[in-house]
């Protein structure tokens, strides 16, 4: 079994030592870790966010462990040259099409959502974000008009076999009921009222649909999807959306339920591994400059990712519980980090969940 360990920039190196001592503590047969650069700091090194060796390790491993990437040096880079270009350029170029965002309650943490309490308790949803294709992935530009004003662009777009894929991953993620605890309800999210893109999308859904009679499907435009969320987010179960839209919602429902801090995510293609299916496992959040070297970050989005990683890619399901149920118990027992409004520093952390674990 094969890990390629990406930390990156900001915390990313902090929050991904973590990951690595609980992944360490599971004392797992056959595993041998790599550790490549991406991001900032791979520009740094190598002139490049995602250097060719970098790549080629992802692609020779079961799964990618990635931390954040990110850094205010290189904002004035080239678009190419940015450290978010490593991501996108990950996803794209390892079919990484379907992103999987939980976010879920977890008890004794409603206090700390922007929600009231009873309201934010009711929160047990998936995101599943398109990730290969829309506005991201489209012609894009700038340019000055023949008056002389500039003018930037981003065409957004999809075919409908990029839809359908999506959709097919929506729907199974709602069909996941005895594992994942989901409830058989897919809502689609789009624009269809105003866009070309987001009414294809609608058709190539309930097309597809047909092959899942037993998920209840519903669909809304994104505005009201947005403000569903905060009104009563308890109606959602799974959520399926495009790449644009989905990265909007999925930063909204992780402040829902307390922190962007706590939140993992598993970005999954089609590629079988020996083990599972070959996917990249990262935070939600970014890599928090502004915190990057004080030891305050919260690594348990980073060590969630991890369980995601050993549920998804390496088959290992009661891994996975284990270390959920040990991050669970140790917020339950009251360990906070900052991002909680907590004390707790980033190895303090890591500490009460190994103890846990
Ligand atoms: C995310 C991030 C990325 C995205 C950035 C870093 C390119 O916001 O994973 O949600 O927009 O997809
Ligand atoms: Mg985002």
């Amino acid at each position: 079994m094969k890990i390629a360990c990406l930390p990156g920039d900001g915390i990313g190196p902090e929050i991904m030592a973590e990951a690595r001592r609980v992944l360490e503590a599971l004392d797992l047969p056959g595993l041998t870790l790599f550790e490549g650069d991406v991001g900032g700091s791979a520009y740094k090194k190598h002139g490049h966010p995602l250097p060719p060796e970098t790549l080629d390790m992802t692609k020779a491993a079961d799964a990618v462990l990635f931390g954040a990437v990110g850094d205010p040096d290189c904002d004035n880079l080239e678009r190419h040259l940015r450290p978010e270009q490593a991501i996108l350029g990950l996803r794209s170029e390892l079919g990484l099409f379907a992103n999987l965002r939980p976010a879920t309650m977890f008890p004794g943490l409603e206090g700390l959502s922007g929600l009231r309490p009873e309201i934010a308790g009711q929160i047990d949803l998936l995101i599943v974000r398109e990730l290969n294709g829309d506005v991201y992935f489209g012609e894009k530009g700038s340019r000055v008009l023949e008056d002389g004003r500039r003018q930037g662009y981003d065409i957004m777009s999809y075919a409908e076999d990029e839809v359908r894929r999506i959709a097919h991953a929506g729907f199974r993620a709602a069909q996941g009921r005895a594992k994942e605890g989901r409830k058989g309800k897919l809502c689609s999210v789009d624009k269809a009222n105003v866009l070309e893109t987001s009414q294809l999308w609608r058709d190539v859904v309930i097309e597809t649909h047909a092959e899942y009679p037993d998920v209840e499907l519903t669909h809304m435009y994104v505005d009201n999807a947005a403000m569903q969320l905060v009104r009563a987010p308890g109606q959602f179960d799974v959520i399926v959306t495009g790449n644009l839209f989905g990265d909007i919602l999925s930063d909204q429902a992780s402040m829902c339920v307390g922190s962007i801090g706590l939140l993992a995510s598993a970005s999954l293609g089609e590629r079988q591994t020996d083990y599972g299916t070959f996917g990249l496992y990262e935070p939600i959040h970014g890599s928090a400059p502004d915190i990057a070297g004080t030891g305050k970050a919260n690594p348990m989005a980073m060590i969630l990712s991890l369980a995601m990683l050993l549920r998804h890619s390496l088959g290992l399901e009661d891994q996975a519980v284990r270390i959920e149920a040990a991050v669970s118990k140790a917020l339950e027992d009251g360990v906070r980090g900052g991002d909680l409004g907590g004390s707790a520093r980033t190895t303090e952390v890591g500490d009460a969940v190994l103890a846990r674990l």
